[in-house]
């Protein structure tokens, strides 16, 4: 078995028992650092935890939209790690699929509230716990259809565009001492993205000039960069991480 050297820094990534987060989580521990973890379910989670190494991981269960499960997360992650440097708003929904044009109000707030309202939420309990006083680094997982025009997704698409918005808000709010940046990613293979491929994943990685799907240590890579000293002069920025399919916009 080899053992990481302890970076000493220390990471909250939500939503992350699986899929991207679990591959963010992954990838922040491979360089040392501590994580915690979040998610809804309890079992899942803690499965995720020991799958990861309880000895460097924690894991607070709730919903990412509660601003009790929000003080919580930063509370226990200060109180096992004695510091929070980075977060990453991974956690996200979409559960509709149509025209905006007939979508339910009721439905866009959801969206809304788990998509980026919880990512405002846990950048205020860290700021104030500990980035206010020492710094670190915010990056939020918002979504190629947050820089485009996404049919049969919209509040979706609309919810992602303001994740990016935020990160530019907190980006220049929270500077010179926490950086914030966005990532973008095109299709990841993991259970939200499933329907998108499932049964045609040959066909749908055709689109994509690196001709495969993403996967989430894609993502995981992504975010170490911009949790990283090689990224200290990058804030507010997007970063597009899509197999290269934005380039096929414009060709006919
Ligand atoms: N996969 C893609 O193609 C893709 C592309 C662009 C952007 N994204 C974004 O990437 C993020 C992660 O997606 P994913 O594909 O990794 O999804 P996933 O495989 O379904 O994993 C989602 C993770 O978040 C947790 N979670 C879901 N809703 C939550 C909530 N309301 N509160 C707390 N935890 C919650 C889930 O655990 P529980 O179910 O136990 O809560 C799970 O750990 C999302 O924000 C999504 O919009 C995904």
């Amino acid at each position: 078995m080899t053992t990481v050297e302890l970076s000493g820094k220390v990471a909250l990534v939500t939503g992350a028992s699986r899929g991207i987060g679990y591959g963010v989580a992954q990838a922040l521990l491979a360089r040392g650092d501590r994580v915690c973890i979040t998610g809804r379910n309890e079992d899942a989670l803690k499965e995720a935890v020991e799958r990861l190494g309880a000895d460097r991981v924690i894991g607070v269960a709730g919903k990412a939209h509660d601003e009790a499960h929000q003080a919580v997360a930063v509370e226990r992650t200060m109180e096992a790690f004695g510091r929070v440097d980075f977060l990453v708003n991974n956690a996200g929904t979409n559960p509709v699929f149509g025209p905006i044009a007939d979508l339910d109000l009721n439905v866009a707030r959801k969206v809304f509230e788990t998509n980026v309202v919880s990512a405002l939420g846990f950048a205020q309990q860290t700021w104030k716990a500990w980035q206010s006083a020492n710094g670190g680094a915010i990056v939020n997982i918002a979504s190629l259809a947050g820089v485009s025009a996404s049919p049969f997704i919209g509040a979706y698409g609309m919810s992602k565009a303001a994740m990016i918005n935020l990160s530019l808000q907190l980006a220049h709010e929270f500077a010179p001492l926490v950086r914030v940046n966005s990532i973008a990613p095109a299709v990841v293979k993991t259970k939200f993205a499933q329907a998108l491929y499932e049964g045609r994943e040959e066909e749908a990685a055709a689109a994509y000039p690196l001709g495969r799907l993403g996967v989430p240590s894609d993502i995981g890579g992504a975010a170490a960069f911009l949790t990283s000293e090689q990224s200290d002069w990058i804030t507010g920025q997007t970063l597009v991480v899509d197999g290269g399919i934005f380039l096929n916009a414009g060709v006919s």
